[in-house]
């Protein structure tokens, strides 16, 4: 059950691999308007995991452009199988998008802004960068990666920013040490961050620590990035006899709705909340993946956002649909 989503049809113009395991795509949508989109913008694009239909959410790189919209899709290992879907299409594919929505909201009357991305999450920060620079505003980015050769649009960055590019690549021992790098940030910066949910976790404790308002930390997320490997785990349903099989590559969310067990949903990236669930019962560990939930009502684990959290083991749920009501 989902509120507002208009469905466009576009054209996979061409892709580009980036860096070793990074592809950027151009979609062009069949009616495109190509006025400017909010910084952080996303889209959905529709894809197809075996044989079924499923919705993956991706950044927008950089700002608007006459050609169409760009995003940047990484290969990943523990892939829930969107990442396979958008790998295997070659240009002139037809594909259905939702128009550019963006959930991260800028100040930009700030006289300082620091940027962090980890890994992929470069891609929504690009554009922030290049909307930044053009306003002519203090601003440093922090680039954390692997290494340099495995990274997506470095040498676009450097030309861009110059030494406001910091580039953290562990393999040259340059880890971002946050609680170091927000301790000296002057009040008053606003940051914009994105990258995987373990680096989340870490920067809001380290901008917590270094005395700066959590709403000055603005971040974008990948929805799908977790502390435990995505792997398959079981979901039974309080007060029936039902026990659903959650697979690796599909949601806890499309699994319920699938099965007839109508959980009201949005985002699906772990920010509205509105697709929360109460837990009775973990056997097992819950993967918390939201960014909705705090810290405390994580570890409480008496809630589970169903599009994006996952678990091991076996989890017990409470979807209020009781089964003389289906
Ligand atoms: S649908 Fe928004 S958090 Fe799950």
């Amino acid at each position: 059950m989902r509120f507002i989503e208009t469905w466009i049809p576009a054209t996979l113009v061409s892709t580009r691999d980036i860096a070793p395991g990074i592809r950027e795509f151009l979609i062009r949508p069949d009616q495109f308007d190509a006025t400017a989109y909010p910084v952080g913008s996303h889209i959905n694009v529709s894809v197809t995991i075996d044989g079924l239909p499923e919705t993956r959410s991706y950044s927008l790189v950089g700002e608007a452009s006459s050609h169409g919209f760009k995003i940047a899709v990484r290969r990943a290992d523990d892939s829930r199988g969107g990442s396979r879907y958008m790998w295997q299409l070659a240009p002139g594919a037809r594909l259905d998008i939702t128009q550019p929505a963006s959930l991260l909201a800028v100040d930009w009357s700030r006289e300082s802004y620091c940027l962090i991305a980890g890994g992929i999450g470069i891609t929504p920060i690009l554009g922030a960068a290049q909307a930044l620079v053009r306003r002519g505003v203090d601003i440093t980015l922090h680039y954390a990666m692997r290494s340099r050769a495995e990274a997506a649009y470095l040498d676009d960055l450097a030309g861009m920013l110059g030494d406001r590019l910091v580039v953290h690549a562990s393999d040259e021992g340059q880890r971002l040490d946050l609680g170091a790098l927000f301790a000296l940030l002057r009040q008053g910066t606003l940051s914009l961050f994105c990258g995987p949910m373990r680096m989340l976790d870490a920067a809001r404790h380290a901008w917590i620590g270094a005395g700066h308002p959590l709403p000055d930390l603005r971040y974008e997320t990948f929805g799908s990035s977790g502390t435990l490997p995505t792997e398959p785990f079981r979901v039974r349903l309080k007060g029936s006899n039902v026990e659903l099989e959650i697979p690796r590559e599909r949601s806890m969310l499309d699994v319920l709705n699938a099965s007839g067990h109508d959980v009201m949903y949005d985002c699906k990236r772990g920010e509205c909340g509105l697709c929360a669930i109460d837990v009775v019962e973990v056997d097992g560990e819950i993967d918390h993946r939201d960014v909705f939930f705090s810290d405390h009502q994580k570890e409480c684990n008496q809630k589970i956002c169903a599009c994006v959290s996952r678990a091991r083991g076996t989890i017990t749920v409470d979807t209020l649909l009781r089964a003389d009501a289906v």
